[in-house]
């Protein structure tokens, strides 16, 4: 089974995307919704909640897990594959979301100047600029927190003028500096892709970072069939907050195409 983790309801954009792409996979999704958002907490912070939840997905059975969330794959996810998942989980994974986004833009030769747009907590780890900076040195890196779009995305507001004035500032810096692509950093944006694409116009490629994660974790699991045991014709879908159910059956109703069964509220901390 695969465990898919976010702070929240965002990451079901990418679980979308990965049933779409790898059905026949079980899957068990983890909104921490009780303590979201994470984009404004601290590194440490992060880190504990992340940690807590990896520790929850793999007791639930889960062999591989999935960082949907780009703030704690940013912010936590270093510290989980170097120092944590060695000691107490050998021979098992964690992904994240950066590394695959990162090497669709800069393998891509055409490209040179690159935005980022993200959460406070993501930005500031900078920790795109890095992957970028990896894969190809010469890459000229813009970077961009933008911190109301995920409340207003929760709130209902993606199609109110107030939103679309709010995300055109947030875009408009990056434009300025003629950026070739735009990383959609966070969750929540793809839901906004539309017209993000629309104020960046046709010279700005922006790409779907739900494909993307769904064409590297397939790619990944090729290189790994340990992962294809569980391949299955009957795959379970299996859907956990450690919030309230209703808001989540809500958030997916009106944004992603996911059937969503059953919610079970869980805590995700041990003790
Ligand atoms: N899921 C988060 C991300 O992708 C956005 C919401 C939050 O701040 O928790 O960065």
């Amino acid at each position: 089974m695969i465990g898919v983790f976010d702070s929240g309801f965002g990451g079901l954009t990418v679980l979308e995307a990965l049933l779409k792409k790898i059905p026949q996979y079980d899957y068990l999704y983890l909104g921490d919704n009780a303590r979201a958002p994470y984009g404004g907490r601290s590194q440490e912070t992060i880190y504990e909640y992340t940690r807590e939840a990896v520790d929850f997905l793999f007791r639930e059975g889960c062999t591989l897990v999935v960082l949907a969330c780009n703030t704690a794959s940013a912010q936590a996810l270093r510290k989980i594959q170097t120092e944590y998942l060695p000691k107490k989980y050998p021979g098992r994974n964690v992904l994240g979301v950066i590394r695959p986004l990162v090497e669709a833009v800069a393998n891509n030769q055409k490209i040179k100047r690159v935005g980022v747009i993200g959460t406070r907590a993501t930005i500031e780890s900078q920790a795109y600029e890095h992957e970028l900076k990896k894969i190809n040195p010469n890459l000229e890196i813009f970077s961009q927190s933008a911190p109301l779009l995920v409340p207003l995305i929760e709130e209902g507001w993606q199609s109110k003028p107030e939103t679309k004035r709010i995300l055109k500032k947030y875009l408009q810096p990056l434009k300025i500096k003629q950026i070739d692509s735009l990383i959609l950093g966070c969750t929540h944006y793809p839901i906004l892709y539309a017209d993000i694409c629309r104020i960046m116009t046709r010279r700005c490629q922006v790409y779907h970072p739900g494909e993307i994660i769904a064409d590297s974790l397939k790619n990944y699991i090729d290189r790994h069939p340990k992962y294809k045991i569980n391949e299955s014709k009957n795959p379970q879908r299996i859907f956990f907050t450690s919030d309230s159910s209703r808001r989540f059956f809500d958030f997916a109703k009106k944004f992603v195409k996911v059937e969503i069964g059953d919610i079970r509220k869980i805590s995700i901390q041990t003790k």
